[in-house]
């Protein structure tokens, strides 16, 4: 497994963090919308933003790309916790990254978590659910008619 330290993104990684929001998620046209590098600016005024970092030279992935996955979690106006986003590169899955970022972003949180999460998404699902994820809600069409969210909900 490529060793990978866990980090806040630094402003420099915005660019590589907005690359890989483009080839992390299935392409199904008119469905995906990747964010880009400006928001990740934005966000990190008052988001906790979080990198994979690997090791150097333990790179699997081309370019000396060196984030192997990102999560960005955000305070809400209700005082709680919305995790908006984790991802890992495909080259990297299924060596426990997104599992090391969600526990750092979830050891940083003094307050609920929420997320939404497509109900097919089955790594994500069991991902949360291992974490201590429960499913409070499913909403049907809850972005576009054809995008069920189940909403799931942490708490210590
Ligand atoms: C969801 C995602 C972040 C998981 O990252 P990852 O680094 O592969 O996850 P981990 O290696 O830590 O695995 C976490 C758990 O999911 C399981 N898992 C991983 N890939 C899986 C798959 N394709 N199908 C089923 N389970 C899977 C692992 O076995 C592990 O469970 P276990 O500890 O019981 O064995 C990654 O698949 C991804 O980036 N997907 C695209 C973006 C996305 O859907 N993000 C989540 C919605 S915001």
């Amino acid at each position: 497994m490529p060793s990978v330290t866990i980090e806040p993104a630094k402003t420099t990684d915005y660019l590589q963090i907005a690359a890989l929001d483009r080839c992390a998620w299935p392409v199904i046209p008119d469905v995906f919308i990747p964010d880009g590098e400006h928001i990740w600016r934005v966000w990190s005024d008052t988001a906790t933003l979080l990198v994979a970092r690997l090791a150097e030279g333990a790179s699997p992935l081309r370019e000396s790309k060196d984030i192997a996955g990102a999560l960005v979690q955000f305070p809400t106006k209700q005082g709680e916790l919305f995790l908006h986003k984790v991802m890992v590169h495909p080259d990297c899955r299924g060596i426990g990254i997104g599992t090391q970022l969600m526990k750092a972003a979830l050891a940083q949180a003094n307050s609920a978590v929420l997320l939404t999460v497509d109900p097919n998404n089955k790594p994500a699902v069991h991902l949360y659910e291992q974490l201590g994820f429960t499913v409070r809600e499913h909403i049907r069409g809850f972005y576009r008619p054809h995008e069920d969210r189940f909403v799931m909900m942490y708490s210590k």
